[in-house]
């Protein structure tokens, strides 16, 4: 028999009832020494951090990655050394919703992995699109707002999003994959994660490589169609937090296969594609995958807040082995979340055990808002009294000087031979759908597009998937136009 517990208030003082504010006659006035009944309200009011302004409806777990191969000529990071298990957590994610919207709307998916290895933690915060909208983060803002709600009637709109799309060529690629199968898949077990971004990796001889990540489902891909998705949507707005949860209590851990393409460091001058543009993939043809390991989800977490909505994966935390590429996008991200944490989560979010290293912390920082844990004396470095001291040898930033003779300039990237914002979208509806699949396609489209999208937008969406693939754009505009 379980030891009878008894309700205290957040100080461990007993309370006297969990039932009856306190008060004046059974008819009268609360009393203000009903300090419980206050502490208890008041807590309740701070329940709720921000939500995540994008990404806010998201699941997650926990599990490891193990290297089954040795890709140690590529990188010297200790967590892809051969025979290397890393602990890890996970969090999946739609875009564009709120906390609580549907998990089967049409929308990419986060796939955010945190990896506690023995350098530091290591956090691939990827999607399940190799590809994205947009090439450069001071368009962020404005992509997200085109997604979410107007301004006047707190609607998403159909309209803005096309408006956005067709006026940003970018898109094209991000936007067909959106509105393919894997636009809305089956549930999170059943699509694989990109680190989208290309990286940068070193060996311990110190040469260089270009690397992008793929993390292959074990259970295949699978998806929904618009109609179950929507159907589902009203059914079960956790369809996929649920499906998550289930599979692993019952003891079915999902797995992906963890690959990566490496690019050898001088290629990227002359590569057909500029290989730091985030609306391009690089074709397997060109860049095989080459395998590193298994990424296995093995444990649901014990307590939603703690283990996931506070969970912070930060672009930023890049490992000795690891540094970012060219790509303006990652380089906008890496000051866009630890950003974001300290606003969501508060200054010392680091400290949260989700969050904390499982390798030595020797930081300087200290205090700050909910501190728990502060270095002693010195306070201070450099110092002659034992305090930590860097070791450029350990840390040995993996950075690139890619570009650096270039003048300063606002401009786009430098084309490469082959860049062009339709010429991927276009293989891909050629190339790899297949009838049915793009059948699909059309169908999705001319499903989202009918939808309130005005008729000088509606133009420019017919030329838009024209420019994709020019019989794509014809069955969408001869679908609208009816
Ligand atoms: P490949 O034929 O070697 O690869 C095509 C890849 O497309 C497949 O391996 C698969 O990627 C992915 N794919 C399959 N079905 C779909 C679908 N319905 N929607 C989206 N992606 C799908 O050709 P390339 O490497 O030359 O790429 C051709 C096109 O495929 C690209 O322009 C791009 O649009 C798309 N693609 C390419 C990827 C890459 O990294 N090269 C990755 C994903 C898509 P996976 O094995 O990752 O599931
Ligand atoms: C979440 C910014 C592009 C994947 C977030 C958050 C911010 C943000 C502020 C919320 C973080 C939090 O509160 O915890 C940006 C900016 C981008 C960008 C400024 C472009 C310049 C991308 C890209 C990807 C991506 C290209 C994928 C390749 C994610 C994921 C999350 C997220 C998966 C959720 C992480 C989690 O589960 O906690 N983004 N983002 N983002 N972003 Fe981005």
């Amino acid at each position: 028999m379980t030891e009878a517990r008894y309700t205290t208030n957040n100080v461990g003082i007993p309370v006297a009832s969990d039932n009856d504010s306190l008060t004046l006659g059974p008819n009268g006035p609360i009393l203000l020494q009903d300090h419980y009944l206050i502490e208890k309200n008041a807590h309740f009011n701070r329940e709720r951090v921000p939500e995540r302004v994008v990404h806010a409806k998201g699941g997650g777990a926990f599990g490891f990655l193990e290297v089954t191969e040795d890709v140690s000529q590529f990188t010297k990071a200790a967590v892809f050394q051969p025979g290397t298990r890393t602990e890890t957590v996970i969090r999946f994610s739609s875009v564009a919703g709120e906390n609580g919207s549907p998990d089967t709307w049409r929308d990419p998916r986060g796939f955010a992995v945190k990896l506690y290895t023995s350098q530091g933690n290591y956090d691939i915060v990827g999607n399940n699109t190799p590809v994205f909208f947009i090439r450069d983060p001071i368009k962020f803002p404005d992509f997200i707002r085109s997604q979410k709600r107007r301004a006047d009637n707190h609607l998403r709109d159909h309209n803005i999003q096309w408006d956005f799309w067709t006026l940003r060529p970018e898109s094209a690629h991000q936007v067909t994959w959106l509105m393919g199968d894997r636009g809305i898949p089956s549930n999170w077990r059943e699509m694989n994660g990109y680190g989208s971004h290309t990286y940068l990796w070193e060996n311990a001889g110190g040469e260089r490589f270009w690397v992008k990540y793929h993390f292959k489902t074990d259970q295949g891909i699978d998806f929904l169609t618009q109609a179950d998705a929507d159907r589902i949507a009203g059914e079960d707005a956790d369809f996929y937090i649920r499906d998550l949860w289930t599979a692993i209590d019952k003891g079915n851990h999902p797995s992906w296969t963890l690959y990566v393409q490496v690019m050898p460091y001088t290629d990227a001058a002359d590569y057909r594609f500029n290989p730091f543009d985030l609306t391009k993939v690089w074709p397997h043809g060109d860049y095989p995958l080459i395998k590193v390991g298994r990424y296995v989800l093995d444990r649901n977490p014990a307590n939603y807040h703690t283990d996931i909505e506070q969970a912070a994966f930060e672009p930023t935390n890049l490992v000795p082995g690891i540094g970012p590429s060219p790509d303006k996008m990652l380089l906008g991200r890496l000051f866009a979340y630890p950003d974001a944490h300290r606003y969501r989560i508060g200054a010392n979010y680091a400290q949260l055990p989700v969050n904390a290293a499982k390798s030595p912390v020797n930081s300087y920082s200290k205090d700050g808002a909910m501190r728990y844990q502060n270095p002693g004396d010195p306070v201070y470095a450099p110092n002659s009294y034992g305090g930590p001291h860097a070791n450029p040898e350990l840390a040995a930033e993996t950075a690139s000087t890619y570009g650096l003779q270039d003048e300063v300039v606002r401009s786009a990237y430098q084309l490469h031979s082959d860049d062009d914002d339709f010429g991927q979208p276009g293989t891909l509806v050629r190339e790899v759908l297949d009838d049915a699949q793009r059948d699909r396609l059309v169908n999705n489209i001319v499903g989202h597009a009918s939808n309130n999208v005005s008729q000088p937008v509606l133009e420019r969406v017919f030329e838009y998937w024209r420019n994709v693939d020019k019989t794509l754009g014809d069955r969408v505009a001869s679908a609208l136009k009816k």
